[in-house]
């Protein structure tokens, strides 16, 4: 008998992005209030599982990736007993709550910081990463920052030494090769699993462990920032201790892990022996373009790399640090619906970003409006609830501009049109969870026409195979018998059998007969 697969494995991860999903108390800004005001929507929708990004308190210089207290809700989206209140009645409805846990540095204003920085022999100076400047005054080694293209180190007049940052300045990284660091981050661990946390989204979990000599990066590489090249066997190590920390506690937690590292075999590694992340991100795909030929070669390389491993892949097309896909796919809506089948079709688990099930595009975020460092204001705009302005979000203006036609893409107009691309969600949704050759079973690729990408999915008599037309002409398949069980095209009509013929940008879901 086979085991059942755990629930990280079948289902599919909503993420949230606090500032901009549902704003309760009125003051521009998303809350946690908001978020369980509108629960019953991802419950509608049919999701597993949401990914909150952090609500900890900060001082938002990198909107919350810069914490200040690992322990606590800043008061802008709430408090503690929001937080858990918010988790308890998610799991009251079924739903499953990731939090993101952010390892690698915490904000400047962080108490541990400001003692590390107050003197040199401060009991938490080794807390974080300081070094004499070289000879010529200059930073202790080539690295670059995220974000910007400057050093990943800032001289500290006060104590005559350079603290290094792989983003921020405003976001100084820990030292985890100092053992106080290590168990100080798994107590903050420990704090949200006695809180019932399913487990944690771990921010650039690649990067915690670093070269101990702190070496110059080399001459081919040299200029591209840290954060895409650090890959250790330190952190491996790291992992191994974070993961056997939270399968210690029962129920099914797991982490997923953000990997930086723009290769799938660097991401598989990051898996271990099944012993290090239970699953972690590959972005190659989110940066491929949207053709045919450049998605066989992503589900190749997907299977060539992480099946041998036992690894369990992970698919996502947008999020918050990048433009959303519909925007990067050229803005036709067609594309972006045949881009919901692919996502919620292949072996592995998808994660959707708040706002892509309404088919959102970015938002134009004037120079004058910009408020993120990175420049990804576009795919932070608030979710437009309600089709009239100002979309549900009440009260002060919201902080970031609304995405184009907000009206037409808020969620009360498309719930009320069933052919809408969040209807097409909701049904592929279900229909994932409805059949184990999707939620669990293989995946084989088929022979299909150029412009097509194709693959059968599988599990004991079931069978399913998914065609994606990545092209603006139709094409004809030579074989296809089976059932239409969904189409990106026509998904409210219920035709019995599918005529082999992909209309432009069609994708569509056909049960084989056994
Ligand atoms: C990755 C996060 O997704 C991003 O938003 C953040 O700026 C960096 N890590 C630094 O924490």
């Amino acid at each position: 008998m086979t085991m059942p697969r755990p629930w990280w494995q079948t289902g599919v991860v909503y993420q949230i992005y606090p500032r901009s999903f549902a704003d309760a108390d009125g003051d521009g800004i998303g809350d946690l209030a908001g978020i369980r005001r509108h629960l019953d929507h991802l419950v509608w929708l049919g999701v597993d599982a949401l990914w909150l990004s952090p609500f900890y308190r900060s001082p938002m210089r990198d909107f919350g990736y810069d914490v200040a207290d690992h322990c606590d809700v800043d008061p802008l989206f709430g408090s503690l007993a929001d937080a858990e209140r918010l988790i308890d009645d998610a799991h009251a409805r079924g739903l499953r709550v990731l939090i993101d846990f952010v390892p690698n540095h915490t904000s400047d204003q962080h108490p541990w910081f400001q003692e590390s920085r107050a003197d040199r022999t401060n009991p938490r100076r080794a807390w974080y990463v300081w070094r004499d400047p070289r000879p010529d005054g200059g930073p202790p080694n080539n690295w670059r920052a995220a974000f910007s293209d400057v050093p990943a180190w800032t001289l500290d007049p006060r104590t005559g030494q350079y603290y290094l940052h792989c983003f921020l300045p405003e976001q100084p990284d820990l030292d985890w090769s100092h053992p106080p660091v290590v168990q100080a981050m798994h107590d903050v661990l420990r704090f949200w699993l006695a809180r019932y946390v399913d487990g944690f989204r771990i921010d650039v979990a690649h990067l915690i462990g670093k070269d101990p000599a702190l070496a110059d990066v080399p001459a081919p590489v040299a200029g591209l920032p840290q954060v895409v090249l650090n890959d250790r066997p330190e952190t491996h190590a790291l992992l191994r201790a974070l993961r056997s920390l939270v399968d210690g506690y029962p129920g099914d937690r797991m982490t997923v892990g953000e990997i930086y590292l723009l290769e799938t075999e660097r991401v598989a590694s990051y898996y271990g022996r099944d012993d290090e992340l239970h699953l972690a991100f590959n972005f190659p795909p989110l940066y491929a373009p949207w053709t045919a030929d450049a998605w066989r070669q992503q589900l190749a390389s997907a299977a060539a790399t992480l099946d041998p491993k036992g690894a369990w892949p992970t698919w996502v097309l947008s999020n918050h640090d990048n433009k959303r896909h519909r925007t990067r796919y050229g803005g036709d809506e067609r594309r972006a619906r045949a881009a919901a089948v692919l996502l919620l079709t292949m072996r592995g688990t998808p994660f959707l970003f708040q706002g892509e099930e309404l088919g959102l595009e970015d938002a134009h975020v004037d120079a004058a409006a910009r408020r993120d460092p990175g420049g990804r204001d576009g795919a932070r705009a608030p979710m437009p609830w309600e089709r009239a302005a100002p979309h549900g979000w009440t009260g002060a203006q919201p902080w970031l501009p609304f995405p184009p036609d907000a009206a037409a893409g808020s969620v009360e107009q498309l719930q009320s049109d069933p052919t809408s691309i969040l209807h097409l969600y909701r049904r592929l949704l279900g229909l994932r969870r409805a059949l184990p050759a999707l939620h669990a079973g293989a995946q084989v690729p088929l022979a299909a026409p150029d412009g097509v990408v194709a693959f059968e999915r599988s599990e004991g008599s079931s069978r399913v195979a998914v065609f994606v037309n990545y092209t603006e002409e139709p094409i004809t398949l030579r074989h296809t018998p089976g059932t239409l069980l969904a189409s990106s095209v026509t998904i409210h009509e219920t035709t019995p059998s599918f005529a082999g013929v992909l209309a432009p940008y069609e994708a569509v879901v056909v049960h084989l007969a056994t």
